[in-house]
């Protein structure tokens, strides 16, 4: 699906604006007066009111060029921003998506060219599809939209904004494909190869394998890999588009291609969702995707840890030891607390290298975080409170949401370990996501950071928006490059 824009509509189906109580946006308006009334009299027959995020599909009257025309709610003109723009027009892009109508002419009545790009953003976002391992899907099921063209008062204006915007989708349909992914095709070796592919964008790329991170002392990282016969590996991703000198800004991401559990074996109802483990990692492939694609001025460094959690004649044991890049020693208490432990070494790694200005991980590490927050806000935990308020921020502005829990020094004591520096669990079943934020910040340095656990986020099989497909959300581009561009951009 391709997104154009246009000053005047020239598709087989109009989408148009009304708010709240039924009333017309200015485009809506004109097809009213067109049509005799057509429009009002359709509502009137409905359960259509204009809420945010409601849509009615009606024919299209005589006098209208289109066939279809479908009305989409922003409920109250004074809250309609960039976050209810974007879903309404995904539900009407979703509305038409299998149809047969082929292109969307989408009317914008607001003259930001923001509020423009984020009605693609959510068109796009609709209209995602993983459909490359289907060999038998009928012509009658494929989508028929091809086009949606935005209708927008100022569309230059609007095609300019979208160029940042169109690679912030491009990250988002990234990062998804990545989860979406089968484990058996997007292996660590694969993966690396195909974050590879993003030199042409401009990134500088870098594939540390098991020797190279045996040299550098991850015996953390190691541990997790060596059940599995796929050779782990660290990719370092590169963006350099700040100031010469000024210090990157730093995102690492888990990437367990799979999680069987290890020795400490997953049950198996559900164990598929685990080629998902590496949900972090692709919303930091795919930050890094549009941040280059959009030129972002600032230094920006992606540091993914690419690992399969296997078990095997050679897995870890709980029980284990292992010493970590820092030095630091680990108790292996369960081997499928191993998100942190893969962590702690792309962590140490990432503070040693580059002396970041922050530090900001993502990791679908806790089921706990699923209990806390469901699936509706990922959960943040930091040592600085500058930071945090700033994500939260970013959340807001790009309806992915965060949610901050504590951490300190009462939840530190959690992980201490018997025989070893620290174990890998914390105290039973209580504060589980707490006990992977104090686990990580160990391996931080004391640099600022944040952690943000995705479990629940970056997975979500049955969401009622009508931006995210089933599954892989492509959670974390939005809010982290909202988050870059609102704060570390001059
Ligand atoms: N990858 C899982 C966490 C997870 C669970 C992600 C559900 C998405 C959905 C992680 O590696 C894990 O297994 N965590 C354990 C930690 C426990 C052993 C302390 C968990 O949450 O049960
Ligand atoms: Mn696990
Ligand atoms: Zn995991």
């Amino acid at each position: 699906m391709q997104i154009k824009f246009s000053s005047k509509p020239s598709g087989d189906a109009l989408a148009v604006a009304v708010y709240e109580k039924a009333s017309l946006s200015p485009s809506a308006k004109a097809l009213e007066e067109a049509s005799g009334g057509s429009l009002t009299r359709a509502i009137k027959a409905s359960r259509f009111t204009g809420d945010a995020g409601q849509v009615l599909e009606i024919a299209a009257p005589a006098d209208v060029k289109a066939a279809r025309i479908v009305l989409f709610g922003l409920g109250s003109k004074k809250t309609a921003n960039g976050n209810v723009y974007e879903k309404a027009v995904a539900a009407a892009a979703k509305q038409l998506l299998l149809g047969g109508t082929q292109v969307l002419s989408v009317h914008i009545d607001a003259e930001d060219g923001e509020l423009a790009s984020r009605a693609a953003l959510g068109a796009t976002m609709a209209a995602y599809r993983f459909d490359q391992y289907r060999t038998k899907l009928k012509a009658d099921k494929k989508p028929s939209l091809t086009t949606v063209e935005i209708v927008a008062v100022d569309d230059k204006a609007a095609k300019k904004a979208w160029k940042s915007w169109e690679s912030v989708a491009e990250g988002v349909k990234l990062a998804r494909d990545l989860v979406m992914e089968p484990p058996n095709i997007l292996h660590p070796e694969e993966y690396a190869k195909r974050i590879s592919k993003l030199e042409k964008e401009g990134l500088e790329v870098e594939i540390l394998g098991e020797s190279q991170m045996k040299k550098l002392g991850m015996g953390s990282l190691l541990g997790v890999s060596q059940g599995s016969v796929r050779e782990a590996q660290l990719v370092i991703m590169r963006w350099n588009g700040g100031k010469e000198g000024d210090k990157p800004l730093a995102f690492v991401g888990k990437g367990l291609t799979f999680d069987t559990g290890g020795i400490s074996l997953k049950p198996g109802a559900g164990m598929e969702e685990m080629k998902g483990d590496m949900g972090g990692s692709a919303a930091v492939v795919g930050l890094m995707r549009a941040l280059a694609g959009r030129k972002a001025k600032a230094n920006v460094v992606g540091v993914v840890a690419l690992v399969e959690n296997m078990p095997d004649g050679n897995a870890q044991r709980p029980g284990d030891v292992v010493t970590s890049m820092s030095g630091q020693t680990i108790e292996i208490l369960n081997t499928d607390a191993e998100g942190r432990l893969v962590l702690a070494d792309a962590l140490w790694y990432t503070q040693e290298k580059f002396d970041p200005a922050f530090i900001i991980d993502l990791a679908t590490l806790t089921g706990a975080v699923l209990v806390a927050l469901g699936h509706e806000h990922a959960a943040i935990f930091s040592n600085d409170d500058k930071l945090a308020d700033r994500l939260y921020a970013a959340g807001k502005a790009s309806d992915e949401g965060v949610w901050r829990l504590p951490i300190g020094p009462e939840y530190d004591r959690h992980i201490d370990s018997d025989i070893a520096d620290m174990k890998n669990l914390g105290q039973g079943r209580n504060a589980g996501s707490i006990a992977g934020a104090v686990f990580l910040q160990r391996f931080v340095n004391g640099k600022p950071w944040v952690h943000m656990d995705i479990a629940g986020t970056a997975m979500y099989a049955g969401s009622k928006d009508p931006r995210l497909p089933a599954f892989g959300t492509g959670y974390g581009v939005r809010v982290l490059d909202r988050f870059v561009r609102d704060f570390y951009e001059s």
